[in-house]
């Protein structure tokens, strides 16, 4: 079992390979993730942007097992539908194979995970384009740096919203007022494996344009 004296030396590992290695972690050990560890990564979300520095985030870090299986009820109701789009995907691809049998161990296992986070913001969204980006901008930068932290202390974590499928349910889990809205579900704790490794992403250049959408010179060069 980790403690925070013993991770804490992780927060100083160079940010871009923290970027590089940070990966949904879904298969997670039922060992405690202790107080100052939790806080210690929490205190690093919050140190992200938010629209006008409003910082209307709220997190739930649930522990409680009634909590925690009220979750996982509700992220198995999504996956047992959202399952069979994945799985038509797989089609041979390995690595579709692989992450579609750790989404299967993490539905099969959400309970027993030893925290997990739920972060809200203040507001319930809004119709505008402009409002609803400025909204939940408000919360992923804060979310992300939750993973780089993690990540950086070895402690595994997966950014989730299957879990929030319905509000009303999510709302009345977690006991939350009207005018706070769940975004994110993650849960927290130390990987049952090796855990982070290098992630695998496109290519920058068959993403990035110069000046205006379809001007991909970087990707002739
Ligand atoms: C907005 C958002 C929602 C996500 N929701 C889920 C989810 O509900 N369940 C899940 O297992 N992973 C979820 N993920 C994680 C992605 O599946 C994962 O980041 C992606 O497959 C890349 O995997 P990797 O980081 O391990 O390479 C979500 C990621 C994002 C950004």
């Amino acid at each position: 079992m980790s403690v925070f004296e013993e991770v804490q030396h992780g927060f100083s590992m160079p940010l871009s390979e923290a970027m590089e290695t940070q990966r949904a972690v879904r298969r997670l050990k039922q060992d405690p993730v202790d107080d100052e560890t939790l806080l210690a990564i929490l205190r690093l979300a919050t140190k992200a942007p938010t629209g006008g520095n409003a910082q209307g985030w709220e997190f739930i870090a649930v522990r409680d097992p009634d909590v925690k299986h009220a979750i996982a009820r509700l992220n198995r109701m999504s996956w047992s539908l959202a399952r069979r789009m994945y799985a038509k995907k797989v089609n041979g691809d390995q690595k579709a194979a692989r992450m579609l049998e750790a989404v299967q161990w993490q539905a099969d296992h959400l309970e027993d995970s030893p925290v997990i986070i739920v972060a809200c913001l203040h507001g319930r969204g809004f119709l505008t384009p402009m409002a609803r980006s400025s909204f939940y901008g408000s919360i992923y930068p804060a979310v992300q740096n939750l993973l780089l932290a993690a990540r950086s202390i070895g402690l595994g974590a997966a950014l989730t919203t299957l879990p929030l499928w319905s509000q009303t349910l999510a709302r009345r889990t977690l006991n939350l007022p009207r005018g706070i809205t769940p975004v994110a579900v993650i849960p927290l704790g130390w990987p049952v494996r090796g855990g982070y490794g290098p992630n695998t992403r496109k290519p920058l250049e068959e993403v990035l344009h110069l000046d205006h959408y379809g001007n991909r010179v970087f990707l002739e060069a």
